[in-house]
């Protein structure tokens, strides 16, 4: 049955929230979306509750409108601004030698244990980017194999949580539940890379209102995250002092005039701040000056972030550029001279079916991001910040904790639950098959192989199985 999704971007200029439909075979179809003006956030962090909280609540209804649908559910986006990643590795013995789900939640699970994470922050994610399995180093994915150990590093993505508490309350104030949170970028990777481009490695830059924030993906995981607080606002405003124009007059000059390539001799007239009767005469080569500075300078940090990383040789497909500000023209040739001739692309969000003509634009990168998220195409194996372990074998979510209480803890859907204690099967399996206890994934493959049902009641079977002890 199709599942109903309600993803909602709080970003600083704008949030938008997006409903859709996921069929069973995955495919997402869009329903209805709201977008409105943000307020309360600034810089990606809620700073006003009540009024963040009236906006989410505006979009939300517009969507819910439009969609027929009265979903209730939100998985949304927090902000790049306090967030943090950093990596750990967690090595497991595998007893049965069979590595299913819960080893590789056990390696992840210690993985974070062994982490240092700073008492003010909360984990969000948790992606795995190399698997060892015995000696063998980068299996691409270990469930299902034989071995007596594995090993695994992740990059562990937290933000503080005030940052997350602020938001969990503005979304709560609105009236809706959380379901999922995630990193911006993360976000708006999803809806933009390439099947080739999370092969060979690629680093995403999310330029939108008042903040950038990049990252590194490479294999199947997310490597290194970095974030600016400078966005197309801070033009605005250079342009508006520079100009000295009112601010609405400086957005509309970007967004009309805004060229990097091209430096233009024209003059235009524009009104003067506080003074309604006269107007100055400007030339637009201030202008492109004033915002080629800006852009310029952002970029330049945004590379030296990118060698910080010291990943920039293992990216292989080169940078893509996203968010409202790469509809910047000339933004993809600067890019490219300031990431030291790396291939640049601008990145549009994926198309989904039903999706409308206004959510196609880089300015939506993280929202439809936010739904593919939603629909499953988070990093292979993930804990989310809900301690929950996302994957897409067979059992479907499963919650891990504290790693104490790991083993104790229920965590399978019961008929597996019941396969994991030994048994005694209780009758000839045939075909040479001689067992009388097994473990959880034999169990179910050696009755495959000898095409019988299990007998008895549980009581029976354990009588039974006592009797083997003595
Ligand atoms: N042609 C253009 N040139 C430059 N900037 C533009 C252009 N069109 C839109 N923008 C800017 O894009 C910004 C909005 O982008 P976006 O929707 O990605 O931001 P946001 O997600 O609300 O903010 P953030 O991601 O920083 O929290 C606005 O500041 C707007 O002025
Ligand atoms: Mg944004």
């Amino acid at each position: 049955m199709a599942e109903t999704i309600l993803a909602i971007d709080i970003g600083s200029t704008k949030i938008a929230a997006v409903i859709a439909e996921v069929a069973d075979d995955g495919s997402i179809t869009v329903t209805g979306h709201g977008v409105v003006r943000s307020q309360g956030v600034k810089k990606g962090i809620i700073t006003n509750i009540e009024l963040a909280s009236k906006s989410i609540k505006k979009a939300v209804t517009d969507a819910r409108r439009i969609a027929g649908k009265n979903i209730s559910n939100a998985t949304v986006s927090i902000s790049n601004a306090y967030a943090r990643s950093l990596n750990s590795t967690g090595i497991v013995n595998i007893p049965h030698q069979d590595i299913s789900i819960k080893e590789i939640k056990r390696v992840m699970d210690t993985a974070l244990y062994n982490a240092n994470i700073p008492n003010e922050f909360e984990v969000i994610h948790v992606l795995p980017y190399n698997f060892k399995v015995d000696e063998q180093d980068f299996i691409e994915d270990p469930y299902g194999m034989n071995a007596s150990r594995m090993e695994v590093d992740v990059n562990i993505i937290i933000t503080q949580k005030s940052a997350l508490s602020n938001l969990t309350k503005a979304v709560r104030s609105a009236g809706l539940e959380i379901d999922g949170i995630v990193l911006n970028s993360y976000a708006s990777a999803l809806a933009v890379m390439g099947e080739d481009e999370r092969e060979l490695g690629v680093c995403v830059i999310d330029m939108g209102g008042q903040t950038s924030s990049l990252i590194v993906h490479i294999g199947n995981s997310i490597r290194y995250n970095d974030f600016l607080a400078v966005g197309s606002n801070h033009i605005t405003n250079d342009l508006s002092m520079a100009l000295h124009t009112p601010l609405e007059t400086a957005e509309k000059v970007k967004i009309r005039h805004g060229n990097l390539l091209e430096k233009s001799s024209e003059s235009i007239e524009l009104p003067v701040i506080g003074d309604s009767e006269n107007r100055n005469t400007i030339s637009l080569e201030i202008a492109h000056s004033v915002i080629l500075a800006r852009v310029e300078e952002a970029l330049m940090i945004l590379s030296k972030s990118l060698d910080k990383s010291a990943l920039r040789e293992q990216i292989g497909s080169g940078i893509v550029l996203t968010g409202g500000l790469t509809k910047l023209k000339g933004i993809r040739e600067l890019a490219q001279a300031i990431f030291h001739g790396m291939p640049v692309r601008i990145g549009y969000p994926r198309e989904l079916g039903g999706m409308y003509e206004e959510l196609k634009d880089p300015s939506f990168s993280t929202v439809i991001g936010l739904l593919l998220y939603k629909a499953g195409e988070h990093t292979q194996y993930e804990i989310d910040h809900s301690k929950t372990l996302l994957h897409h074998k067979e059992i479907q979510t499963t919650n891990v904790t504290d790693i104490a209480e790991f083993d104790k803890k229920e965590t399978a859907p019961k008929e597996l639950k019941q396969k994991r204690e030994p048994i005694d099967l209780g009758l000839d399996l045939g075909e040479g098959i001689q067992q009388n206890t097994l473990d959880l994934d034999q169990e179910g493959d050696l009755f495959a192989a000898a095409g019988k049902k299990r007998e008895g009641n549980p009581f029976s079977r354990f009588v039974n199985w006592a009797k083997q002890l003595f």
